[in-house]
């Protein structure tokens, strides 16, 4: 009896990291998926701050530094998510000047690492501090936008 329970454990326990493995694989397989899901989480966390900012919902500093925080463990890693073969498909908007001119698209990213350093040193005392944090951070989106996305 005790055996056959045991066994069972072992099979689940099996199985469960054969699923674990799997979905790892399909990440690492995916990689424009993951790039996509890495911009949504920037995209919702600079939602939360934008409507702080224009006094849509109140000022919490811990939340804005909060959405910081998740934007910059967005970030981290985004430009390996670019390997030579997801240039196209999968509904993507990177621009082909990614491939072209890698090391411009690598400046890009680390100035937009070095602002994420910036703004979550600390949680901003304020509106006027999180409106300051907010405009360099924004400044990244459409600089670096501008030159490797593509507009659809
Ligand atoms: C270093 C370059 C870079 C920076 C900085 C950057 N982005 Fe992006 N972003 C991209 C690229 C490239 C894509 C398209 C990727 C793809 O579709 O494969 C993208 C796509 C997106 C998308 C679409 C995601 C989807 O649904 O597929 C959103 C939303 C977005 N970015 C928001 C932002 C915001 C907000 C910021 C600033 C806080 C920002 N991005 C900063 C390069 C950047």
């Amino acid at each position: 009896m005790e055996s056959r329970i045991l066994t069972l454990i072992t099979v689940s326990l099996l199985s469960l990291s054969a699923i674990v493995a799997t979905s790892f694989a399909l990440a690492q397989d995916n990689p424009i998926q993951l790039r996509q899901e890495k911009m949504k989480v920037v995209g919702k966390s600079i939602g939360t701050v934008s409507k702080m900012v224009k006094g849509e919902t109140p000022f919490d500093g811990q939340l804005a530094l909060a959405a910081f925080s998740d934007m910059q463990s967005a970030a981290r890693g985004y430009d390996e998510l670019f390997p030579k073969g997801t240039e196209t498909g999968g509904n993507t908007e990177a621009a082909p000047a990614i491939w072209s001119d890698r090391s411009g698209f690598e400046a890009k990213h680390n100035e937009f690492l070095v602002v994420l350093d910036t703004v979550t040193e600390t949680a901003p005392a304020d509106t006027v501090a999180l409106r300051t944090s907010l405009g360099q951070v924004g400044r990244q989106c459409s600089s670096c936008h501008e030159t490797y996305r593509l507009k659809k």
